[in-house]
């Protein structure tokens, strides 16, 4: 633009520069024909020593002349008639000619016989430089309050001259005086300042259609330019994301790969010492081996189904659809399902709702977050220990926590809980394993639902899991926007 800018106004300086000139040049020219023209006439009139014309009473002799013998003749016919030197005459033309013609033509010498062709002050100065040696003068004059340009040159004494003025004791090629001619320049100048404006306009148009361009090109540019960053940003945000997945999945599956051979391994062994030596073996004996064979499956079945929860949660295939539950309905169940494990360990479950409060989720993940906790409780509860799913706060504000009486954690392991890579796994209080993928998938849910998800725990006095379920219309936007993304 402020290249642009700058071209125009150069272009502009040029012109008006151009102009200006144009404008000089044609003063000089018309002045220039003006007094070429002035010349010859006076010329002619010299190669005819003066003529003669008339006197009438307006038109008297000429004073200046009565040291010419035949002055004044009278003609065969009776008419008087006096004799017009060059000056003089062309005086008159240019007195004749004023209103209607604006050029002023002008005779002067620094020694004039008449006083009225005594110099101006431009003529003096032009006749001084011409005593120099100089032979043109052009400057400005303002005559009558108008400006005029004017043009002067030497008027040189040749032959024809000395009848008249020889007397003054001018010699051939003296300079006798200056020939001066003023041309108006009002006209000129209405002129010139015309064409500057028109080329003005014509300058500012093409300036402002030039911008136009420049500034929808740079438009269009900056757009692209915020479209690709736009684009850029997000391929960068998707390989972060996609990069994080990656790692999460490996970490997962070498996890996975981990707590699986451990049942793996038992099933295994078990049924080999079944197929190799159950002839040996009495009813007891088989009955305890097949126990072993069926709790290590179970361990392996609900490490499968984390990991298909897993998997569809990742996927995004997991629709969320919240519905108004009845919480002890859901506990109860929890409860229902756990007590084989919990028994066997001599733990007590129960549950309390104060103030019978509804919640406001999805059943199923529901139902996976406190299958999770409480499991997860189970395993590291030691022997008679107990558990309490507790339910409070209002249906706007739930807080469900699973607390339990069990080994609790050390503090540097809280924190890593929730975060895929830096799952641990640790032995439960009877050996159980698991992989921790269970509370990943809590969190993942408890943040489906617009929740938090905490663990208050002391070291050796037990574990308190914590999670919200916020009721509030905001809850379907933010997991609209979340499968979106
Ligand atoms: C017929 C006589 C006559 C001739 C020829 C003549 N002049 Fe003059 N000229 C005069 C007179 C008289 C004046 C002064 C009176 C006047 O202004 O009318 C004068 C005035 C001038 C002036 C003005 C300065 C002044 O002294 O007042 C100049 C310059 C001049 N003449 C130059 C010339 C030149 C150059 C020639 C030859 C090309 C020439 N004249 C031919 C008679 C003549």
């Amino acid at each position: 633009m402020g290249l642009w800018t700058l071209s125009i106004a150069f272009a502009i300086y040029r012109s008006i520069a151009e102009r200006k000139q144009q404008y000089e040049e044609n003063l000089k020219i018309v002045a220039r024909i003006s007094y070429e023209k002035d010349l010859l006439y006076r010329k002619w009139v010299s190669i005819h020593g003066g003529v003669y014309v008339p006197i009438t009473k307006t038109f008297r002799p000429n004073p200046h002349l009565s040291f010419i013998k035949n002055r004044d003749v009278i003609t065969i016919n009776g008419d008087s008639l006096t004799l017009v030197n060059p000056a003089f005459m062309t005086r008159q033309i240019y007195e004749l000619g004023k209103d209607e013609y604006g050029a002023i033509g002008h005779l002067s010498s620094l020694k004039p016989i008449n006083s009225f062709n005594a110099p101006n002050k431009s003529e003096k100065q032009a006749l001084l430089r011409f005593e120099k040696g100089d032979t043109l003068f052009v400057t400005n004059d303002t005559i009558n309050r108008e400006v005029f340009y004017t043009y002067v040159r030497p008027f040189i004494t040749e032959l024809n001259c000395l009848k008249c003025h020889a007397q003054q004791g001018y010699k051939v090629g003296d300079i006798r005086g200056a020939l001066f001619t003023a041309v108006p320049t009002k006209e000129f100048l209405q002129m010139k300042n015309e064409e500057i404006k028109s080329s003005l306009k014509s300058f500012l148009f093409i300036w402002f259609i030039g911008s136009g361009l420049i500034l929808l090109v740079m438009y269009n540019l900056q757009k692209q330019v915020k479209a690709r960053k736009i684009a850029d940003e997000t391929i960068v945000q998707r390989n972060t994301a996609l990069r994080q997945l990656n790692i999460d999945k490996d970490r997962f599956i070498s996890i996975l790969g981990h707590d699986l051979k451990n049942p793996f391994n038992n099933i295994l062994g078990f049924s080999e010492i079944l197929t190799g030596e159950i002839e040996k073996l009495n009813k007891e004996e088989i009955k305890d081996i097949a126990g072993n064979i069926n709790k290590s499956a179970n361990i392996t079945n609900n490490l499968l189904e984390d990991i298909l929860m897993w998997a569809r949660v990742q996927n995004g295939n997991l629709v969320f659809q919240p519905h108004i539950l009845c919480l002890e309905d859901i506990f109860k169940n929890v409860i229902e399902v756990l007590r084989p494990g919990a028994y066997a360990k001599g733990i007590t479950i129960s549950f309390s709702n104060p103030d019978q409060i509804n919640a406001y989720a999805d059943k199923d993940m529901l139902k996976t977050i406190l299958l999770n906790l409480v499991s997860n409780a189970i395993k590291f509860t030691n022997n008679g220990g107990a558990i309490n799913i507790n339910a409070q706060g209002n249906p706007e504000n739930l807080i469900i926590s699973v607390s339990d009486n069990g080994i609790g954690m050390q503090k540097e392991d809280l924190s890593k809980l929730f975060n895929i890579s830096e799952v641990i796994t640790t032995k439960g209080t009877a050996n159980e394993t698991g992989t921790g993928l269970g509370l990943l998938l809590c969190k993942d849910f408890v943040e489906k639902h617009g929740g938090k998800i905490w663990v208050e725990s002391e070291f050796g006095k037990g574990s308190d899991f914590k999670f919200t379920l916020p009721f509030n219309a905001e809850t379907d936007k933010v997991n609209v926007a979340k499968n979106v993304v």
